[in-house]
């Protein structure tokens, strides 16, 4: 990578500083970005990177500090604001609109006359140039539901190209993407480097950040640990920086079920049909045994949302049956209290957001004692139950009153956690449980979930991160197209192995 720090500087935040009721999320933050470089920002779940993003897009105000772009003071009232200064953000969840096409949603909110047609030719013209130039793959006309997640990323950056930033914030771009699409992304930040853009990266992931990035900040707790050339320190220290503490990276920490244990999941033939009405999953057979961690790979959109839905009830399934503990379980009839379902998408099925932290925590458990007496909640034991696992979870916030929404994403990811492991489950499903978790997080919950196993629960560990599913599972299967491709013990394969089944290629055992 080249030198960037003696590049002309694009952006200075000096001193920023950010309080929230009970936190404060900046502290005294001072950073600067040049002209051709990518900037990671690295910090933990909560360490403040998206607030301090927020400051710059001018969607929080900031309670003291001040912002400089090419050596001027300015002031940034608002997004719109910011984009006219050339700085764009792609947020952490899109904020596209899902039934307008692509180049309707790229018009949308620029300052000009009421949508002509003229105008969306024009617009159409221009998408497929840039589309092309960067060799993005966006069909103007599209519309934006139909898209791939990678797709739809793809687009918000265009739709800030569109507008001529020279700016860029990511926040967790690849956190959602599939592997091809996060080496599709990192080609095109460096292509947007290389003609004198500047861009944050946001990520959790050190490879990506060792790979993407010219200089890397970390912050912790709100405050600057340091600012660096990302090539001076090795993974092992950047770990370290940002979380405060050793981290191991790569242990292979699965083992061998005890080959008598009761089989506590089981699928025979399941069919599923996806959101489109065509089979998304197909003549699944699986076994997994009490003390068993079994990881499913594969490429997202592979059915893996169907397989963990099918098991936990949230969808029909067309032929097939799924036992939990010996029994069929039939549509909504599961008992909550057999499993454990950690979905894939916290937003939109795991959480309340709206709701305290000590409420989402007793979603599944408040109508039962000690949550409730002779009808009525008793309060008391449900903030003293969640001060209790916010503690286990190690979350540095205390409160447990406060909304879920006001949490960082991967505190929210916590929270679901934890409220699923409770209880004892026997089986858990875990869908990306770790995605958008820091490298702290992460290890907590690979270690959470090693835990259920060591207990006797079976698990499910259904991952698009290959790494981490061969460091926690005891046997592997892939899934490609609602297939199982086959099965194989983590210490028997190559990641080239698993990488050639999860293109679809069949392994016979
Ligand atoms: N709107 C808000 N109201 C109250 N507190 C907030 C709000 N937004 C963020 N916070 C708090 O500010 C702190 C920093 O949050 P922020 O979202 O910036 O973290 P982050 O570094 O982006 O974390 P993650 O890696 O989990 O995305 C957290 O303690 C969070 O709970
Ligand atoms: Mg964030």
């Amino acid at each position: 990578m080249t030198q960037t720090v003696d590049n002309p500087e694009v952006l200075r935040m000096e001193g920023i500083t950010k309080r929230f009721p009970g936190v404060l999320a900046n502290d005294d933050i001072s950073i600067d970005v040049r002209a051709g470089e990518v900037h990671a920002l690295l910090g933990e779940n909560g360490a403040g990177k998206s607030t301090l993003m927020k400051v710059l897009y001018g969607l929080l105000q900031p309670d003291r500090g001040e912002i400089f772009l090419h050596g001027g003071r300015i002031h940034i009232s608002s997004p719109r604001a910011a984009v006219e200064h050339g700085i764009g953000m792609v947020h952490q969840h899109f904020m596209l609109v899902p039934n307008l096409t692509a180049v309707e949603n790229v018009m949308l909110g620029l300052p000009r006359r009421p949508l002509s047609v003229l105008d969306r030719a024009g617009a159409s013209r221009r998408l497929r140039e840039l589309s092309a130039e960067y060799y993005l793959g966006v069909e103007p006309n599209a519309v934006v539901e139909n898209l791939s997640v990678g797709a739809q990323q793809r687009l918000e950056i265009l739709k800030l190209l569109f507008r001529n930033v020279r700016l860029l914030v990511l926040d967790e771009p690849t956190s959602v993407l599939a592997p091809a699409e996060v080496e599709q992304l990192v080609r095109m930040v460096r292509m947007l480097a290389a003609e004198g853009r500047a861009i944050i990266f946001i990520s959790h992931k050190l490879e990506e950040v060792k790979e993407v990035s010219d200089r890397v900040t970390v912050l912790r707790d709100g405050r600057v640990v340091a600012t660096c050339p990302t090539d001076e320190p090795s993974s092992a220290d950047l770990a370290q920086m940002t979380v405060g503490r050793p981290i191991t990276i790569g242990r292979r920490l699965g083992g061998r079920a005890s080959e008598s244990a009761a089989t506590e999941l089981q699928l025979e033939g399941v069919t599923g049909l996806g959101d489109h009405g065509v089979p998304a999953l197909v003549n699944v057979s699986l076994e997994v045994r009490a003390g068993e961690i079994m990881g499913v790979a594969g490429v997202d959109g592979n059915g893996q949302r169907e397989l963990a839905e099918c098991i936990a009830g949230l969808r029909r399934i067309e032929s097939g049956r799924v036992l939990v503990g010996g029994r069929v379980v039939e549509g909504q009839s599961r008992d909550l209290n057999l499993l454990g379902f950690i979905p894939e998408d916290r937003q939109r099925t795991g959480l309340i957001l709206s709701f305290s932290i000590g409420e989402n925590l007793v979603l599944k458990s408040f109508d039962r004692p000690p949550f409730t007496r002779r009808g009525l909640l008793r309060w008391r034991a449900i903030w003293e139950h969640a001060r209790r696992l916010m503690g286990d979870l190690r979350m540095r916030r205390t409160d447990p009153t406060i909304p879920v929404a006001e949490l960082s994403g991967g505190n929210q990811q916590r929270v679901m956690v934890g409220r699923e492991l409770q209880g004892d489950p026997s089986v858990v499903i875990a869908s990306q449980a770790t995605r958008g978790l820091d490298i702290g997080a992460v290890e907590n919950v690979h270690e959470m979930l090693l835990g259920q196993k060591k207990r006797g629960a079976a698990v499910l560990f259904i991952s698009t991160e290959l790494n981490e599913v061969l460091a926690i599972s005891d046997r592997i299967v892939v899934l490609y197209r609602g297939e199982i491709m086959g099965e194989v013990r983590p210490e028997e394969v190559t990641i080239e192995d698993i990488g050639e089944m999860m293109l679809g290629r069949r392994r016979t055992a």
